[in-house]
Parts: structure tokens; sequence; C-alpha cells
């Protein structure tokens, strides 16, 4: 009787008011993990199909007239400039100075998974940080790494010292 006291005394008192079975608790039986993953593919899944569904009712709208980036003397040739243009439902791009002369454009979103792409001079080439792709800086083209598909590209034309961007009437690269 003695023993009995001494055992329950060594319990604390939140114990005996919450007498939850901590092993117990913690438990997930292989049907509940597997109900789980089921659970999660599905919604991945509607997810996906739901971007698809999203992107053949509402396809990518082609810019419409010319856009004002940035004058010719406020970017050295090798350099890189973000931009957005206005009503592009914030689309970043960037312009990149060739360093043989001319002129470039193109989506700042990396084909793969989004990140920001960037413009290295020292290797010459566009590219993305997350996963090493790499794209032609001249053409957008994939060179190296993970993206599917060339980078979407702006026309960009000099116009008396002024760099404006508006769609491509052909595709350099495709
Ligand atoms: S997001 Fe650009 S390579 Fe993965």
């Amino acid at each position: 009787m003695a023993e009995n006291k001494n055992s329950t005394d060594k319990i604390p008192n939140w114990k005996r008011d919450f007498p939850v079975d901590q092993e117990e608790a913690t438990h997930v039986s292989r049907r509940e993990f597997a109900k789980f993953l089921g659970l999660l593919s599905g919604a991945l899944a509607l997810g996906n199909g739901a971007i698809v569904v999203k992107s053949m009712a509402f396809p990518h709208k082609a810019l419409e007239g010319e856009h004002f980036v940035c004058n010719v003397a406020d970017l050295a040739p090798g350099e890189m400039h973000q931009f957005e243009i206005e009503g592009s439902k914030s689309i970043p791009y960037i312009l990149i100075h060739l360093p043989e002369g001319g002129w470039r454009a193109f989506e700042q979103k990396c084909t793969h998974l989004a990140c920001a792409v960037r413009y290295r001079a020292d290797i010459d080439r566009i590219e993305c940080p997350c996963h090493r792709g790499y794209f032609d800086a001249r053409t957008g083209v994939v060179i190296e790494g993970p993206p599917p598909r060339p980078l979407p590209q702006l026309e960009a034309v000099d116009k008396n010292g002024k760099i404006y961007v508006r769609a491509m009437s052909e595709p350099l690269n495709v």
C-alpha cells in the first residue's frame, strides 16, 4: 500500500491532469503515412492542373507598343540593367549592353523554377544562380543546366541614344 502511494507521488500533477501516452500520441502508422502521402500527391496534382488550366485560359499576352528603358549612356558595354514595364503584371526584365555593342532584353525569370537570372560579363552568359542554369546572352537559348526553355526575349532598339523594348517581330531564340 505504501509502495502504491509512493509511485503516484512521483507522477507530476500536470501528468495526472493530462494522462496522454506520449508514445501512442506520436506514433504514426504506415497506413496514416500512406494516406498523408496520397493526399499530398493529390494536392500537388491539383495545383499543377490549376496552373495548366490558368495558362491555357489566360495565355501570356504579347507586349504592346514600345517602352523606354534607359539612355545608351546609362549602361556601359558588358553591363546589365534590371527593369519592369508598367502594366506588364510586374514581369521583371533585364537589358544587356553586349560587350561588342548591341542590346538584348530578356525576361528575368528563369524558365526552370523562376529564379532571377543575371548577366555575367566575365563569362559572357546569363546565369541562374539557383541551379547553375546558363543562357546565351544574345539569343536566350539554354547552354547548360536544368532550364527547359530559352528565356523569353524582347527586341531592344536604339533610337537616337535611347533604348526602347518591344515584342519581338521574329524570335531570335527558336
Ligand atoms: S531556377 Fe534557374 S536553374 Fe533552377
